[in-house]
């Protein structure tokens, strides 16, 4: 069996980077690896996606969100991460069951309890070995999520998460810190405010053990 890892934290937080660096670094180990994420990762995760991230799809309700969020995880295991764990590779996933919970529990208020429950049966009771929690306040995160989209030469915000207010990502950060303190050996919080390569070096140490073992 392979190492199952993931990356949270809310927008901006610097999952993408990372993710892309935690490849580089095990790229250069010689440590066979897949990166990927979600939503998407998939052909049919690709179009949940697109009605998920959809600036025209505000109207999508609270439990088709959840389910939908649902849908592309399952596919997303049966295609990607199970054959690479059985391959004995390393998975880095940028977001996985986490972040359903802190979104979709802690942020649009879904009964936190059947959340779970949906996510068990969606990932087949899938945990990962380790998850990195990247933590920024919501200011600094939207800040950097901002910029992001200038220099790509959009409006800024780009997605309707987030098009939300500030509040409500402060109440993601806070749900990700309460699943970081209920499961301390899984998770490992990174201050992320810090620039790519301190972060990314912490990033490395967790790795190193995790090769070793
Ligand atoms: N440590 C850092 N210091 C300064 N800027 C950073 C840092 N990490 C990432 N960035 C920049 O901030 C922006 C957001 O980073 P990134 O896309 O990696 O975040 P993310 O967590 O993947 O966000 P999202 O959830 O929206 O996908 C990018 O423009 C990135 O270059
Ligand atoms: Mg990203």
């Amino acid at each position: 069996m392979g190492v199952f890892v993931t990356f949270e934290g809310i927008e901006g937080s610097g999952k993408t980077t990372q993710i892309k660096k935690a490849g580089d670094y095990l790229k250069e180990k010689g440590v066979p690896f897949v990166v990927t994420g979600e939503p998407g990762g998939t052909p049919v995760g690709n179009e949940l996606r697109k009605i998920l991230l959809d600036r025209t799809a505000l109207s999508l309700s609270g439990r088709t969100e959840l389910l939908l969020f649902a849908a592309d995880r399952a596919q997303h295991i049966k295609e990607v991460i199970a054959p690479a764990l059985q391959r004995g590779e390393i998975v880095l996933c940028d977001r996985f069951s986490d972040a359903t919970i802190a979104y979709q529990g802690y942020g649009r208020k879904q009964d936190i309890k059947s959340v779970r429950e949906i996510c068990d049966f969606a990932s087949q009771s899938l945990v990962p070995d380790m998850t990195f929690l990247f933590d920024i306040s919501a200011d600094q995160g939207l800040d950097r999520v901002t910029d992001r989209a200038r220099r790509a030469g959009h409006v800024p915000l780009e997605d309707r998460f987030e098009r939300e207010h500030l509040k409500f990502h402060e109440i993601i950060r806070s749900g990700y810190l309460a699943l970081a303190e209920e499961d301390s050996d899984r998770f490992k919080v990174i201050d992320a405010s810090r620039d790519v390569a301190e972060v990314h070096r912490e990033v490395c140490m967790h790795l190193e053990g995790l090769i070793k073992r």
